[in-house]
């Protein structure tokens, strides 16, 4: 019993596949994991929704998940780990959210104790990172950049917006900056070309795959069983737009449609 405990799948999700960076991580660290993975496209973005909208699409899809009987549920999106609590009160299930192991790290990695974060508009504006850096005597500089959910190419447009919003960055001292938005580091490439080479680039799925290795391993949940393992892909939007959107994502090819 307590065995299929353990091959059970991990349920990850995001607004969106910028999650898909996340999950990435998770299956580096965990590969002998099944997981379930749900970008929710059909409410995409969460960034410029309100708090209560927020709220109710991650408690729908934490409710679908349990339903599904996942032994852990990773919330890959920082704008939902901001109702991790919430969520947590909902179930005995472990729920790891991306914001406290991601700023652990950067705190950890940072030298000078500057560090930039860049997230959506309902992240900045709730600031838990702000907090949890603030705490930790850290000198913080976010940027709401909600508008950078929507180029997830190299594109001229994309260097443009990049330049736009990130230039009040160029000349601060800080050594580390959070990617607080999943989506961010897929525009890793501009960001790096405008701000240099020469800081500490944070992206949310290392810490968060560590956290989720410990939790697992504290509650005697890491799966054992030698069967290969699977990874569905769902999303509640469209499955040929999901799809083209996560082209750069090469591991994944079949996407299946849910309603929650
Ligand atoms: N993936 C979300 C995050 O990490 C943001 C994208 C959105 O606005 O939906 O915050």
């Amino acid at each position: 019993m307590r065995c299929k405990m353990r091959e059970r799948p991990i349920g990850v999700f995001d607004s969106g596949v910028g999650g898909l960076t996340v999950l990435d991580e998770l299956i580096k660290k965990l590969p002998n994991e099944n997981y379930l993975y749900i970008a929710d496209e059909a409410n995409c973005p969460y960034g410029t929704k309100t708090n209560d909208e927020i709220e109710t699409c991650v408690v729908n899809l934490v409710y679908y998940l349990i339903k599904q009987n996942v032994k852990a549920i990773v919330i890959a999106c920082n704008t939902a780990s901001l109702f991790v609590d919430k969520v947590r009160k909902l179930t005995t299930i472990p729920i790891i959210d991306v914001i406290e192991p991601t700023s652990s790290y950067a705190i950890k990695v940072s030298k000078n104790k500057c560090i930039g974060i860049l997230g959506t508009s309902a992240t900045i504006k709730k600031g838990t990172y702000q907090k949890i850096l603030k705490e930790n005597n850290v000198n913080t500089y976010p940027v709401a950049c909600s508008e950078f959910v929507d180029y997830n190419i190299n594109s001229d447009k994309a260097f443009e917006i990049v330049n736009n919003k990130l230039e009040c960055l160029k000349n601060t001292d800080i050594d580390t900056i959070i990617y607080g938005c999943t989506h961010f580091s897929i525009l890793e490439k501009p960001i790096k070309k405008l701000l240099g080479q020469n800081i500490n680039y944070i992206a949310c799925g290392y810490p968060t795959s560590i956290k989720l290795y410990e939790i697992l391993k504290e509650n005697n949940l890491l799966n054992t069983s030698t069967t290969l393992p699977v990874i569905n892909v769902y999303t509640t939007g469209n499955v040929e737009k999901t799809k083209k959107a996560m082209s750069w994502y090469k591991k994944i090819d079949e996407v299946k449609h849910i309603n929650l």
